[in-house]
Formats: structure tokens, C-alpha cells, sequence
């Protein structure tokens, strides 16, 4: 039997991935963005993820708190973000709320250095966010320069092993998941979804602790930001409370190879034709 692989000749056997453990400070999007400014200049990456939120933090007393810090996609923090991919000749992806007219999603957006961006709004909201946004109703990909492609996620959509599968089956060679972790699960199951996919996975959560005392609620997140190889191998990772810019350098063509043994094939030895018996 001939097996299909996915051969993108384009890809480099460089590229330097990374992410930004971050605490964020709430409501401040200005100051948040200009400090990720600050760590990118200290490093050299072709690809750099923020946790989720990073420029609102992630708790809102209510709809209204998160509609006054929620960004129109003309917002300028857009063109911040475009300005310090070109300049670092680095692919970004921004966790952020995006306004449009009357819904708010819970989004990220990937800017590459050309300018060219792409934005992923999280389809499976976690706990009380489900009050306050719109879930996103699509999943995508876009390519770093190089030709490596690159699907988006956001936190919860980590639970849904479907998130992943189908960023995999539309050839993403790195999955980014943009996180406010709160749980402590996560980080052990992007094991499981680097090896089912054979993708990396680039999971960058963030620390510190959020309140709101008038609703008794206080949520801790839990750092262990890491970046795991199409083996499952962790990369490298961060502890519970540090912060900045760590990055690996990965030949994204590790990805292409699926196969677990030398007849099974992580993506064509689906068997969908009985899946769908039960779905
Ligand atoms: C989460 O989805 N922020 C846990």
C-alpha cells in the first residue's frame, strides 16, 4: 500500500520557536504589549506565542469590563503588533479580545512579517466566559515565511482532542495554543496530542493570580508554558511563576513524518468509516 506523505519542500530545517510566558497586568494593553516588545527584542525567533488575554488580562466583572477593554480590529494595538513582526522578522501570535460589532470572541492573531494577518477566535469557551463571549465558529492555519504551517488555538479548546486533529488533518506542522491555564491537566495531555498528531505543540500560558472580590472568585495560573517535539518529547518548558521569551530551535519537517511504525500512519489509519457509526 502507498502511503501519502506530506512533503512541503519549502519548509526549513531552522526555525526558531518560542514563547512568552507572561503576567499580565489587567486592563492595560498598552503595557502589556510594550513589555512583550521588550522580550522580543532580546531574542532571535521566527515564531513567538503570547498567552490568551495577554493584552486585557482574564478576568471581567462583567460583559461591560470586557467590552471597554475588548479591541476593534482597527484598534492600534493591531499595528503595534504588525510593526514588531516586521522588525523582528518574527511571526507573532497576540491573545486578545476582539470586538465586532455586537459580539466579543476570545481570539488570537497571528501577524507574519509581511504584514499578513490571521485571526483565530476560540471555539470551545471555558466556564463563565460562556456568559460574557461569542464562540468562534471556524479553525485555520497560516504559514510562517519559510512555508512551515501553523494552526491556532486557544486554552480551553485544549480539552477537545478534536481541536487538534483537525488543525493536523489541514497539515499544520506546529499547533499554538494561546492559554490562561487554570487547571493543572493541560500540560501533560500536549503529550499525548504531540504524539497522536506527530506535531509539535507550542502551549504558552501565563502566572500570577486574578480577583474579583465582590464575586468571591480568585483564579491562580499555573505557568509550565512548554513547547513539545511530534514524539512527545518536552523541548523545553518554564516553571509556576517565572516570565519572559524561551525558544527551540525545530526542523518543522519532523512533522511530516506520521508514521508510528513502519505500517501505521497517525492520520491515514483512521478509520472514519466507523467513526461515524457513533457520532
Ligand atoms: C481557559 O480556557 N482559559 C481555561
Amino acid at each position: 500500500m502507498s502511503i501519502t506523505q506530506n512533503n512541503k519542500q519549502n519548509s526549513s530545517d531552522k526555525t526558531v520557536i518560542g514563547y512568552y510566558q507572561s503576567k499580565p497586568v489587567q486592563f492595560s494593553a498598552k503595557h502589556n504589549i510594550d513589555d512583550f516588545h521588550k522580550q522580543l527584542n532580546k531574542v532571535k525567533a521566527d515564531l513567538i506565542v503570547t498567552p490568551e488575554l495577554l493584552t486585557s488580562g482574564y478576568l471581567f466583572e462583567n460583559k461591560q469590563q470586557l467590552l471597554d477593554n475588548a479591541l476593534p480590529e482597527d484598534s492600534a494595538i493591531f499595528d503595534d503588533i504588525r510593526i514588531m513582526a516586521k522588525q523582528s522578522n518574527c511571526s507573532l501570535i497576540v491573545g486578545l479580545p476582539i470586538k465586532k460589532q455586537d459580539k466579543i470572541y476570545n481570539s488570537v492573531v497571528a501577524v507574519t512579517p509581511d504584514g499578513k494577518q490571521t485571526i483565530y477566535n476560540k471555539v470551545h469557551l471555558f466556564d463563565n466566559e460562556k456568559k460574557i463571549f461569542t464562540p468562534g465558529d471556524y479553525f485555520t492555519t497560516f504559514n510562517l515565511p519559510n512555508g512551515t504551517t501553523v494552526g491556532l488555538l486557544v486554552c480551553f479548546d485544549w480539552i477537545f482532542p478534536e481541536s487538534f486533529r483537525i488543525l493536523a488533518l489541514m497539515k499544520a506542522d506546529i499547533i499554538c495554543l494561546s492559554a490562561n491555564l487554570v487547571l493543572p491537566y493541560c500540560q501533560r495531555a500536549m503529550i499525548t496530542r504531540s504524539i497522536e498528531n506527530s506535531t509539535y505543540i507550542i502551549a504558552a500560558n501565563r502566572v500570577g493570580t486574578e480577583t474579583i472580590p465582590e464575586q468571591n472568585l480568585s483564579l491562580t495560573f499555573t505557568g509550565g508554558s512548554q513547547i513539545t517535539d511530534p514524539r512527545g518529547n518536552i523541548l523545553i518548558n518554564s516553571d509556576q511563576i517565572e516570565t519572559g521569551i524561551k525558544t527551540v530551535q525545530i526542523d518543522p519537517k519532523t512533522a511530516h513524518n506520521k508514521m508510528i511504525t513502519q505500517n501505521n500512519h497517525v492520520l491515514l489509519d483512521r478509520r472514519d468509516e466507523i467513526y461515524k457509526n457513533y457520532l
